[in-house]
């Protein structure tokens, strides 16, 4: 067998990944894909919808066919399944806000080497300290706009019929319990945020017309007392803020605070044992590299470990979005 000689095509792809991002950003703000859903389907058209030369929507339409975002069948132009349902402006689904919440990191991540250097201590809460209210509200804008779909999946694979109270820690806006009580009848949940964040939680729970069901509890939960009347609790997507020890801690503050029989669900960027992965999860704990805290990608592995630790009696996990979040449940000794 011929060994096949390495070549330097991956290399270049990663060192100018970065155009990818910039396309994608400029598609949004240009509305690219919002007027070709309302009938702008030619170049011509997408010209004069969105305000730039040909010239330039001829490049713009080169690299998104490039890049699958939309399709051509010769004649005109349309988008693809998930720009169709996730970047066209007034659909339910629109997802905007959460694809450009990173952008204004991106001057920091191309500093990635002198974060890299940094030697002082990491900052407790990494981005999360000194939040404002309003950092909150747009934080939680773009959180909203991503975690209805997820909530809306944990409720449709997490039978919670038979429970009576969940606890949601960092709950953000809250988008998994207002699902969880929308899905379960008698199901009621309390949402622990951070003081600033739970001022936007009751936002969402009374758009969503559950602030009867849902309650907030502003705290810290690596510190704040978790209510003991609980038979269910959450975490989601706040993993690699935090290192081995306080995940650690916090599992076990769940442990000793769930009512005997009842589960626990960490949702989170895990990366797989052999550590090949997934991208995204691993890319997670880089940012905090950035936000300055102590987080950092757990594998699968790690996070069943802090289960046992815990002392939780039956454990299992499984992907939870492919590429991204994997689940890992314990259930308390009745
Ligand atoms: C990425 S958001 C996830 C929100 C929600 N779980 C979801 O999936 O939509 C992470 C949340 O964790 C919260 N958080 C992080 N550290 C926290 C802490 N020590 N105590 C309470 N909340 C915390 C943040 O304020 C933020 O709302």
């Amino acid at each position: 067998m011929t060994e096949q000689k390495a070549d330097t095509t991956r290399l270049q792809r990663f060192a100018r990944a970065y155009c990818e991002s910039a396309v994608l950003f400029a598609a949004i703000d240009l509305e690219l894909f919002t007027h070709i859903a309302h009938g702008a389907d030619t170049e011509q058209e997408l010209s004069r919808a969105m305000g730039i030369t040909a010239l330039n929507v001829e490049r713009m339409v080169a690299v998104a066919l490039a890049m699958g975002l939309i399709e051509w069948d010769g004649k005109t132009l349309c988008n693809a399944p998930d720009t169709a349902r996730f970047l066209v402006k007034g659909e339910p689904r629109y997802a905007a806000d959460w694809l450009m919440f990173t952008r204004p990191s991106v001057p920091e991540w191309f500093r990635l080497t002198e974060h890299l250097k940094r030697k002082e201590a990491p900052v407790t809460l990494g981005m999360y300290e000194d939040l404002t209210v309003e950092e909150a509200r747009k934080y939680h804008a773009a959180t909203y706009s991503i975690g209805v779909g997820a909530g809306k999946r944990f409720s449709r694979l997490v039978d919670l019929s038979k429970r009576r109270k969940l606890l949601d820690l960092g709950g953000g806006s809250g988008a998994y319990s207002i699902s969880a009580v929308q899905t379960f009848p008698k199901l009621r949940a309390v949402v622990l945020d951070l003081p600033p964040v739970t001022e936007v939680t009751k936002e969402y729970l009374r758009l969503n017309g559950v602030e009867d069901r849902v309650t907030t509890l502003p705290g810290d939960f690596t510190k704040t007392a978790f209510p003991n009347d609980v038979d269910a609790v959450v975490m989601a997507s706040n993993l690699p803020i935090y290192d081995d020890e306080v995940i650690q801690l916090v599992v076990s503050k769940v442990h000793a605070a769930l009512l005997p029989g009842g589960e626990f669900h960490l949702v989170g960027e895990m990366i797989n044992d052999d550590r090949r992965g997934p991208l995204d999860a691993a890319l997670w704990g880089m940012n905090e590299a950035i936000c300055h805290s102590g987080g950092k990608t757990h594998t699968i592995a790690q996070c069943i470990g802090y289960f046992k630790q815990a002392g939780f009696a039956k454990i299992s996990d499984e992907v939870f979005v492919p590429g991204t979040l994997h689940r890992v449940t314990g259930l308390k000794a009745g």
